[in-house]
């Protein structure tokens, strides 16, 4: 694993965007593995400044981690009016980019049979070939995607209940301005798995300032545990980069 330490979030941004643009550079048709949370959002502005500048993503597919369960959603609208991943992610990055509605791939928010859905999310990751460049932030919990503590480092894709700590994070991040009650937010999602993250090609995983410094630290250099799921870092064989900004990395001991 390599630590890469930018001095504010804005080099980490350019640095992870940099990372992305690469992959897809020398693979054109690569299968990106995409994250929300307020931590990408500089990464996926500077891809946008990318593609504006010829990077091409027609090619390109990807997989979003994770979703709640249970909102009023509309799956590909990029304009609906809810809180979901899905429409974050058209807000923040698919409507800048050039990438094919087909290619895009995002748990569902409102599947009828959660079971069977969680098995054909796997399914189509494994039909694309598996995961070349997964991008992953870091939960306040230390969780990735929506693996929250107590989950299996061999977990797939399923469906979790959301822990309060999460709950009360993602609230603050998320929902505070849209006038939503907290008591509304769901408390259910669909994650990929830890096992599923890990058997990508590539990680690379983003955290930015001093709240994240000490999950940062025992994800990187803490014992490996299902209560910091972050941890698998550590079981990765992979090429995996951690960017971090200097906040973000202030607990870690020599790396
Ligand atoms: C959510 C997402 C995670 C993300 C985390 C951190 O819980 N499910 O994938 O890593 O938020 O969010 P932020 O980047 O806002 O700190």
């Amino acid at each position: 694993m390599d630590v890469i330490i930018k001095k504010d979030y804005e080099e980490m941004s350019d640095y992870a965007a940099e990372v992305i643009a690469q992959a897809v550079r020398s693979k054109p048709d690569c299968v990106l593995g995409l994250a929300t949370g307020s931590t990408p959002r500089g990464t996926y502005a500077r891809l946008a400044s990318k593609h504006k500048q010829g990077l091409d993503f027609s090619r390109v597919k990807t997989f979003n981690l994770d979703e709640y369960l249970g909102l009023e959603m509309e799956l590909h609208k990029p304009y609906a009016l809810d809180q979901s991943y899905a429409r974050f992610m058209y807000e923040e990055l698919f409507k800048h980019l050039n990438i094919r509605k087909e290619n895009i791939h995002l748990p569902d928010g409102r599947p009828e049979d959660p079971g069977a859905f969680c098995a054909w999310y796997e399914e189509e990751i494994k039909k694309a070939g598996g995961i070349d460049l997964q991008l992953l932030g870091i939960g306040g919990d230390g969780h990735w995607a929506f693996n929250e503590p107590g989950s299996s480092l061999s977990s797939r894709t399923r469906v979790v209940d959301l822990s309060a700590q999460t709950i009360d994070d993602n609230y603050e991040s998320f929902y505070k301005g849209s006038g939503i009650k907290k008591e509304k937010m769901p408390r259910r999602a669909i994650t990929m798995g830890i096992g599923t993250i890990l058997e990508s090609r590539q990680l690379l995983i983003i955290a930015s300032g001093e709240k994240k410094a000490a999950v940062v630290a025992k994800a990187l250099q803490g014992p490996v545990t299902s209560e910091i799921t972050a941890s698998a870092i550590q079981l990765f064989r992979g090429n995996a980069a951690v960017v971090l900004d200097e906040p973000a990395a202030a607990k870690l001991k020599i790396c």
